[in-house]
């Protein structure tokens, strides 16, 4: 799917104040400093669009993207961000959470891996609430450059290992580097094949 035009539309706290629910939307979720907003310029080819920093709670809103006048990017503050405090991290996780749990246009929700790290307890935590409350999603691996490929593929195994411990079949799953633009044309055919299935 090639992308024509993609632009910062809103940001919001609260769900029932985001854009209307008529389009397909996709959501990137995962803890903060993943990659999130990186990624979602690497696919959109628009260095800047979402703000991105080395510090994590960077992204602190619910951000909406304009994708082709057709479909919806949302970038997410990162779950499990220890140091903004008891309170505000209580207020995102419900913003996170309710926007979840009663978006109804989303589509599917991108849940980011460090493909660095050894599988996190939050990660696998935020993933079985996935499934108890059968919202679709995919797994993508980030910052891919950052590691030799066998490194790589060993990271997903160890991963696939452990969600199978308590899955059936994985979802589809993604290897990308936002540095290096990997996995993008995977991503996007993904988005495109389901849009497909998208009904009013
Ligand atoms: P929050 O909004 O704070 O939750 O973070 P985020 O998940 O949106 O992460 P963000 O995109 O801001 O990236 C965090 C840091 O990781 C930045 O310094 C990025 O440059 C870096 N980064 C993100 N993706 C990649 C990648 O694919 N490769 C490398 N090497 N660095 C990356
Ligand atoms: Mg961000």
């Amino acid at each position: 799917m090639e992308i024509t035009t993609a632009e910062f539309l809103v940001s919001n706290t609260d769900f029932t104040k985001c854009p209307p629910e008529d389009r397909p939307e996709y959501a990137f979720i995962g803890r903060s400093n993943v990659g999130k907003s990186s990624l979602i310029n690497m696919l959109c080819a628009k260095k800047g669009m979402a703000k991105t920093s080395s510090t994590p709670g960077k992204t602190q809103l619910i951000n909406h993207f304009n994708i082709n006048n057709q479909w919806y990017l949302v970038d997410l503050p990162g779950y499990g961000f220890a140091k903004v405090g008891k309170e505000s991290r209580a207020k995102w996780d419900k913003m996170i959470n309710d926007y979840i749990m009663f978006r109804k246009n989303l589509l599917s929700v991108f849940i980011l891996i460090d493909i660095r790290l050894e599988p996190q307890q939050k990660d696998l935590d935020f993933i079985e609430r996935m499934g108890e409350n059968a919202i679709p999603f995919s797994l993508v691996f980030t910052k891919a450059d950052k590691l030799a490929r066998t490194k790589n593929e060993k990271s997903v195994k160890t991963f696939t290992a452990k969600m199978l411990e308590n899955w059936d079949a994985m979802p589809p799953v993604f290897i990308t580097s936002a540095e290096e633009k990997t996995g993008r044309d995977e991503v996007l055919n993904y988005i495109a094949e389901t849009n497909k299935l998208y009904k009013k």
